[in-house]
């Protein structure tokens, strides 16, 4: 086989064979099919396309490049959550004890941040002690007793897809919705899941900022999970504005616990409670959506979602104790409200201006090495559709040494505000089976 023939193969508008697939992802994770070529090679993708057969055989042959996660010793039906990215997005932390509660086994690989997103683990990190480096037998271990834990991605997992990400970063190829789906895809399968939840965002904050295109890659996603055995459910919500009212790391496990306390805002809630009541129903939890939703809304009232997260940090090494005195989280130095400069309706909180603005407070990371802030941000006062006062607060900074000017006119920046009444968007946009 040469390299060459598939990419004029594909240039031409030809459908390459599985085996024809497997050569280029493994030649090209091993070296010895070079950068140029397979820049070539996704360049035509992106203009040409793939075929669904195509598409799972990439995901297929992506999983294969690296070290895959066994997770048989696990009893029960693994549900993975995956979210496409947005900001202010708290769900992991919700949602992983809150469907544990109620027997729906987690073991999930979560990431770092990097830009104006948050990591889980960054997160996570901002309870005293807690930390993700444990290795596999444990990890099982701890699924096993507590239904719960959650690690670092193995550095290992799909070599082909971070390789390959690396040069569509580089050549313009990032956008094309087959390379997408099968890039999460394969690293979802990696990790052992049986079947996955995706949470497809739509709008300002999200990577898909039109609903056609969330769409067709909840689609292409679900399709992909189809042809390899794994049930899997995209669910599209709106990311116009962040999601809940907190940015930054323990400001988010904060609000977090409110969530699973049954005073969270309303928004987030939905989420969780919309993508908790799938991954039920997926791993035989619950046998229809309604009974999931019950269920999930039960463990919350009961206390029972709160007690398992606190169990999930202990046996993690965290201070559980955060989650009765949330005080004993990171706090920052100064609390700063940003007043309405006049009065009317917010229109539109540009999601990705706020997550920047919360990253120049300390709260995200420029590159992989820079350390993060874990206790600055910004909370929300506003979202869309609220009425405002001149004078009232639109949202509160927290922050130590940095950044607070910039953030402050990032957030003016982002915030329209708007005479006549405005509708909020809804949340939960669509659904994908
Ligand atoms: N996220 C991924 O994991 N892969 C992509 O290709 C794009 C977003
Ligand atoms: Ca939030």
């Amino acid at each position: 086989m040469r390299t060459v023939d598939l990419i004029t193969k594909k240039r031409d508008g030809g459908e390459l064979s599985e085996a024809e697939i497997r050569f280029l992802i493994q030649g090209y994770t091993d070296g010895s099919i070079p950068d140029y070529q397979m820049s070539a090679m996704a360049m035509a993708i992106f203009f040409r396309g793939m075929t669904p057969e195509e598409r799972a055989n990439l995901t297929m042959a992506m999983v294969e490049s690296g070290e895959t996660i066994d997770l048989s010793a696990i009893s029960g039906v693994k549900v993975d959550k995956h979210s496409t990215g947005g900001v202010g997005d708290t769900t992991t932390l919700v949602l992983a004890p809150l469907v544990a509660s109620i027997g729906v086994p987690v073991a999930k690989m979560s990431g770092r941040g990097l830009g104006h997103t948050g990591g889980t683990i960054d997160k996570l990190e901002s309870i005293p002690g807690f930390h993700v480096e444990i290795g596999n037998d444990e990890f099982i271990e701890l699924v096993n007793r507590n239904g719960v834990a959650v690690i670092g991605q193995s550095a290992n997992l799909t070599p082909a897809d971070k390789k390959l990400y690396g040069l569509r970063d580089v050549t313009g190829t990032v956008n094309s919705i087959p390379l997408i789906a099968s890039s999460i895809m394969s690293k979802k399968i990696a990790s052992g899941a049986d079947a996955i939840v995706l949470d497809v965002k739509t709008g300002d904050g999200a990577f898909m900022k039109e609903m056609s295109e969330a769409q067709e890659l909840a689609a292409c996603m679900v399709d992909i999970g189809g042809r390899v055995g794994r049930k899997t459910v995209a669910v599209l919500s709106d990311m116009s504005q962040p999601l809940g009212n907190a940015i930054g790391n323990a400001l988010e496990v904060k609000e977090a616990i409110d969530t699973l306390r049954g005073q969270g805002p309303s928004d987030l809630t939905e989420l969780c409670l919309t993508l908790g009541s799938h991954m039920a129903v997926l791993s035989g939890a619950a046998s229809g959506k309604e009974e999931a939703r019950a269920l999930l809304e039960q463990a919350i009232e009961s206390g029972k979602a709160l007690e398992k997260f606190k169990t999930f940090l202990a046996s993690q090494g965290g201070d559980a104790s955060v989650v009765d005195e949330p005080e004993r989280l990171p706090t920052a130095k100064r609390l700063i409200e940003v007043p309405a400069k006049e009065s009317g309706f917010v229109a539109s909180i540009a999601a990705e201006q706020m997550g920047l603005a919360a990253m120049l407070l300390g709260a995200g990371r420029a590159t992989k090495e820079s350390p993060i802030d874990l206790s600055v941000g910004i909370v929300l006062r506003k979202k869309i559709g609220d009425a405002v006062q001149a004078g009232e607060p639109l949202a509160v900074v927290h922050a130590n040494e940095v950044g607070v000017e910039e953030a402050i006119a990032r957030i003016y920046e982002s915030i329209a505000i708007q005479p006549e009444a405005v509708r909020p968007p809804s949340l939960i946009v669509g659904e994908v089976h």
